[in-house]
């Protein structure tokens, strides 16, 4: 069969983009005398991915023009400690949004942290009142990966209604609420959803019927060609680091998709990196923009 010509979901592009959109309107904001939108992140221990992470979080806040707060503690911290902190967020007038980034120790209740935040700071929309209204449809924060892959697939025109979406990988931040979203009457969205993980049995033929794959599960190349239909839209949300002697870093981010042996099926495919990572962070800046407006919340 004659090969597809694919075009690449280029999430770099489409983000810088939406940075200059905010920046300018963070500028307007300022010139208003209003407050500045102001990000807190908490971060405990060092792992790589984290580090990493929440770095790439601060820089964007400045370079959109928020204000932002690194907060760290060593992998020792007690969840009452913890726990503090996020009280003291929750109370401080001048943080317009907050996260926790996860994973935690596992000394650290995750679920018992979550809860902890006010679902009105919650910018990472892991709180189950906007886990909930999310799922209902209401105006809450939507969590940044799932935000992301939609304006990615929007900003791209991709036509979602009636198609049948797959969503490999059942987290409580990306296969579950990617799925709640895909399904959801409206655009992006209008979709037929099934959700595949590890336990599937039948998850190569739901693959071969896909219109749309998006791919959570956290298994480098996972997805082969073979698993693809032809003029497929796939999004792969895999960020593995994998050991390489090539990169100066000493590891390669490597995707859950086998994209050499799958871009040529797409119609629209998702690099690593430069995919869903950049349009995850900005998803974020997003959230903190309105949380800076009361957009949500008053
Ligand atoms: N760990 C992996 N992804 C995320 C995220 O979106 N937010 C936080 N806080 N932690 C994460």
């Amino acid at each position: 069969m004659e090969e597809q010509h694919y075009q690449l979901l280029d999430g770099k592009a489409v983000s810088a983009q939406m940075k200059k959109e905010m920046a300018e309107e963070v500028a307007q904001i300022k010139a208003a005398e209003g407050k500045i939108p102001h990000l807190a992140a908490i971060l405990v221990g060092h792992d790589g991915g984290s580090e990493t992470y929440v770095a790439s979080k601060v820089k964007t806040c400045q370079e959109i023009g928020f204000k932002s707060t690194l907060i760290r503690f060593e992998e020792d911290v007690t969840e009452e400690e913890l726990l503090r902190k996020v009280d003291e967020l929750n109370n401080d007038p001048d943080v317009d949004g907050f996260i926790v980034q996860l994973p935690l120790p596992k000394h650290i209740s995750e679920q018992k942290v979550i809860e902890a935040i006010d679902y009105r700071k919650d910018v990472d929309g892991f709180h189950p009142i906007n886990v909930g209204r999310m799922s209902i449809g209401l105006p809450c924060f939507v969590s940044a990966t799932p935000a992301g892959i939609l304006e990615l697939l929007k900003r791209y025109h991709i036509e979602t209604q009636g198609k049948h979406c797959v969503v490999l990988g059942r987290s409580n931040i990306v296969g579950k609420p990617m799925a709640t979203l895909m399904m959801q009457k409206s655009y992006p969205g209008d979709c037929t959803v099934t959700v595949c993980h590890s336990r599937s049995k039948n998850l190569k033929e739901m693959c071969l019927s896909a219109d749309i794959i998006i791919v959570a599960l956290g298994v480098p190349e996972f997805l082969k060609g073979d698993m693809v239909k032809e003029g497929a839209v796939i999004v792969d949300v895999g960020t593995t680091r994998m050991p390489s002697s090539v990169t100066k870093s000493g590891f390669k981010l490597t995707g859950d998709v086998l994209f050499n042996e799958v871009a040529p099926k797409c119609s629209y495919i998702t690099p690593v990196p430069g995919g869903v990572g950049p349009m995850t962070i900005i998803s974020l800046m997003r959230n903190t923009l309105l949380a800076g407006k009361k957009a949500i919340y008053k």
